[in-house]
């Protein structure tokens, strides 16, 4: 297979390419500073870098990138920094994945692409009932309101749910949310379910970043799991969370 992944360089994005990288798959990075990527990756047989801020590139080129692509992932986030959260791109997450499945449609493959999203536990999917608490719903209001990031992250998850939706013929897509992210150096158990186990906000749980990667790679690359999750948000927790 052959998966594009943006937001490479991220602290999720290289983990999950390491991890398809790994399962003997061919990855194309777009990312803004290729010296960013891990040596161990860096130089691999199997990777090739498109140096570029991906909201830069023309309708044409990410055509042109995403052509042959049986998947496509993005770890995209917004840096934690007062230009990241507050400055533009203001939809970084959401104008991503709209010209990528734009992209994806314009080269009418007769195959369909899977689409991953990197989304989060502070999301809901509003294709299902997802009960939270009058607490859960007051904090979201108030992120909606001072923190963009959070609704840049909602909105391109709704994008897949009610602009891709269920069937469509040229993309399947998954919108993973993980729990709170921490840092491990190897993957360990983990659970995913359809909706939080617990409040999202006040009770999140967590799930380290190596996992979260494993978990897109597997969607990826394993037909059962992808199946399984295809259309819906998974959230993901660590075993010692999810007991
Ligand atoms: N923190 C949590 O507990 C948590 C929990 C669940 C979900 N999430 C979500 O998961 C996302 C990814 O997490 P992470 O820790 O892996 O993020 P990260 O390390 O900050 O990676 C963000 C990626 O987005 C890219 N990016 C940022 N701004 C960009 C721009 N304007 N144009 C192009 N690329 C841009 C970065 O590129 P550069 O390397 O070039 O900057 C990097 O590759 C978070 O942003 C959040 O939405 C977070």
């Amino acid at each position: 297979m052959t998966i594009l992944v943006v937001g490479a360089s991220g602290a999720t994005g290289r983990l999950l390419v390491e991890q398809l990288l790994n399962r003997g798959q061919k990855v194309k990075a777009v990312v803004r500073s290729p010296e960013k990527l891990p040596e161990l990756i860096k130089n691999h047989k199997n990777l090739s870098v498109i140096q570029a801020s991906v909201l830069d590139l023309s309708d044409d080129e990410m055509a042109q990138h995403v052509k042959g692509c049986n998947a496509v992932a993005s770890c995209l986030g917004h840096n934690m920094t007062l230009k990241g959260i507050f400055g533009h791109p203001r939809r970084l997450v959401t104008d991503a994945t709209s010209q990528l499945c734009n992209a994806i449609k314009a080269n009418k493959s007769n195959n369909s692409v899977k689409f991953v999203l990197m989304n989060t536990i502070a999301n809901s999917n509003r294709d299902i009932q997802e009960h939270n608490s009058i607490g859960h719903r007051l904090v979201i209001s108030i992120l909606r309101l001072i923190l963009p990031p959070h609704v840049d992250n909602e909105k391109a998850a709704d994008y897949l749910r009610t602009k891709i939706g269920q069937n469509d013929d040229k993309i399947g897509w998954t919108a993973v949310r993980p729990s709170s992210l921490i840092d491990e150096s190897e993957v360990t158990e983990y659970d995913a379910y359809s909706s939080p186990l617990g409040s999202a906000i006040f009770d999140s749980g967590k799930i380290s970043r190596i996992d979260t990667g494993h978990f897109m790679a597997d969607l990826i690359t394993d037909e059962d799991i992808w199946n399984k999750w295809k259309g819906q948000m998974p959230v993901i927790y660590n075993k010692d969370t999810s007991e």
